[in-house]
């Protein structure tokens, strides 16, 4: 039996040193096939390896959550400031203009609603489904330590496995239960697994303690997820953080669409993003591009 991280030798993370990146941009790509490249060459700025993502799926278990009542009229017009797009076919289907060409990372797992147990996923897109909309990677939760763990590590595996066949990317979302401790520990576990088993890009969460041993150990890109909604400058700061301690970009929602100005926090969480763009100077540019938007 391998030891359950219980070894007494100290971890080494080199945490410093940069993984190599030979012939493509982007961590762990090297490998991978032209389309794969290609479509997570447009997720992905190549200038900058990183990316905005815009997190607008939460209506596949929660319904039409604070923000996202009316995508039409609220979210569409943002997404122009987006890299890429995060949602559910039915709202790509129904409300997004086939004329807009961000590419879309499409939510493909689902099954329990809020007032489930939300581990009990299945996967709930054919890829074939995920092709004819032009998607440009996939994407499911990952319950590591959950109730149906196994069974969402399988969805995962079969969701790589379907785009492995045709050149799509899979990104993992790390998933974290209620009564689960968020540490570095348990998110170096559940984004190695993931990566592991085979997915090219994981979303996690932000820790202030250890995140650089997360992206360090983690062989494929991640991207943070921006979680419940916090004051401007903290999300500002907290991109910021996991953007210098390794991240490739952010997969944000409620931070952006349950702003005061979403557009103003949309442009200033680039510039952190893609520009390396200090938190108090984002905030600045936020304030100034809020005061116009009035
Ligand atoms: C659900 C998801 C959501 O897309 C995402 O995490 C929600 O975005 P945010 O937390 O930034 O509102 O993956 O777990």
């Amino acid at each position: 039996m391998p030891d359950i991280d219980v070894a007494t030798q100290a971890k080494k993370f080199y945490e410093d040193v940069p993984t190599e990146t030979p012939g493509f941009f982007l961590k762990g790509a090297s490998a991978l096939d032209w389309g794969m490249k290609n479509r997570l060459s447009r997720i992905f700025n190549p200038k900058t390896g990183r990316t905005v993502m815009f997190a607008i799926d939460h209506g596949y278990f929660q319904g039409p959550t604070t923000g996202l009542e009316r995508i039409d009229l609220t979210i569409v017009p943002l997404m122009y400031y987006a890299d890429a797009i995060m949602l559910t076919r039915g709202i790509l289907r129904t409300t997004v203009p086939p004329a807009l060409t961000k590419p879309v990372v499409l939510r493909c797992s689902g099954g329990p609603s809020v007032l489930k147990e939300l581990s009990n996923e299945e996967l709930a897109v054919d890829i074939e489904d995920a092709i004819r909309l032009n998607a440009a990677a996939i994407t499911l939760q990952v319950f590591i330590g959950g109730e149906f763990e196994t069974r969402s590590v399988h969805n995962m595996t079969r969701l790589v496995d379907m785009g492995m066949r045709y050149g799509i990317p899979t990104m993992a979302v790390t998933a974290v239960g209620k009564d689960m401790v968020r540490d570095a520990r348990y998110f170096r576990l559940a984004c190695r697994i993931c990566a592991e088993l085979g997915a090219q890009l994981v979303k996690t969460y932000y820790i202030p303690e250890g995140f650089k041993t997360i992206t360090a150990s983690c062989p494929v890109p991640i991207v943070m997820a921006g979680g419940k909604k916090i004051a401007e400058l903290d999300a500002l700061t907290m991109a910021y953080k996991a953007i210098q301690e390794g991240a490739s970009g952010v997969d944000m929602g409620r931070n952006i669409f349950q702003s005061d100005a979403p557009e103003a926090m949309m442009q200033a969480i680039h510039k952190v993003v893609h520009e390396d763009m200090k938190p108090a100077e984002a905030y600045e540019l936020y304030e100034t591009l809020k005061n116009q938007e009035k």
